[in-house]
């Protein structure tokens, strides 16, 4: 009888970085635009310790949430001050903002986004990568991606703490119910990341992993599939909520220094 071998091993010779005719680096680039221009707001916005809050309308920006600062300004700090006066590189927000880059970096979706645009690992599907060894994320520090599941847990925390902002955005000083376009936009931006964090593939995986089967947990099954439906558009909720934050941020610092008044609605 004779024996069938098994083709070799071998990738196909090909010289050309690319056998694709499209416009495969527009991604890519609209990446590294993004990413880097939103970093450099991010930075300077959370290390410039003013226009964070309107003390007539209570709008915190995300960026300072929570205050914990005893520089924070009065009526600003909902969790208390446990943190002494800061050199200016460290956000008051020191305790949360920490976590939240660790969630957005560890991210399955941004990392395929920076892996491709900055690393170009590989820059595209069948364009090939200018590094010559691929270890994957066995190894350290790439293995610590593995930890995004805790940061998850984290950035939940931090979600309900900018749900509760949101819905205080809706009182004035007396606690009545108030409502300006600032409430509409810091809420808008909390569902937004509450999108985002639900749709997390550990989120997916905390929820429903782990079961043989779903037909003994039905409200297991069913909060499953409401986050795989949720999961779907998990990249969209990726990008959607960097523009979220920066026009959330960016309002309460506009009324915050002045430069425009709140429309109120109520
Ligand atoms: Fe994107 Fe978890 S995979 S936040």
């Amino acid at each position: 009888m004779s024996t069938v071998e098994a083709p070799a091993k071998k990738r196909a010779q090909i010289s050309a970085r690319t056998l694709r005719t499209d416009n495969w680096r527009s991604y890519p680039i609209f990446i590294v635009v993004l990413f880097t221009t939103w970093v450099a707001y991010a930075t300077v916005r959370a290390m410039m310790g003013k226009y964070y809050w309107v003390d007539e309308y209570n709008y915190l920006t995300p960026f300072y949430s929570p205050c914990v600062s005893t520089e924070c300004v009065p009526g600003s700090a909902h969790f208390g001050t446990f943190l002494p006066e800061l050199p200016f590189f460290i956000p008051f927000a020191a305790v949360s903002l920490p976590f939240l880059l660790l969630f957005r970096l560890t991210c399955y979706y941004y990392r395929k986004a920076y892996y491709r645009s900055y690393w170009r690992s590989p820059a595209a599907c069948a364009v090939r990568e200018p590094h010559k060894k691929y270890t994957g994320e066995r190894r350290f520090p790439l293995v610590a991606q593995n930890l995004h599941r805790y940061f998850w847990a984290a950035a939940v925390i931090i979600s309900i703490i900018n749900t509760y902002d949101a819905l205080l955005a809706f009182t004035d000083s007396n606690g009545d119910f108030r409502m300006g376009l600032g409430s509409l936009i810091l809420l808008g931006n909390v569902i937004l990341l509450w999108g985002y964090t639900l749709s997390c593939h550990s989120c997916r995986h905390i929820v429903g992993g782990r079961l043989k089967n779903f037909s003994k947990h039905p409200l297991r099954y069913r909060a499953w599939t409401l986050v795989s439906k949720l999961n779907e558009r998990h990249g969209q909720y990726a990008l959607i909520t960097l523009g979220s934050l920066v026009v959330a941020d960016l309002y309460v610092a506009l009324v915050s220094g002045g430069v425009i008044s709140d429309p109120r609605i109520i």
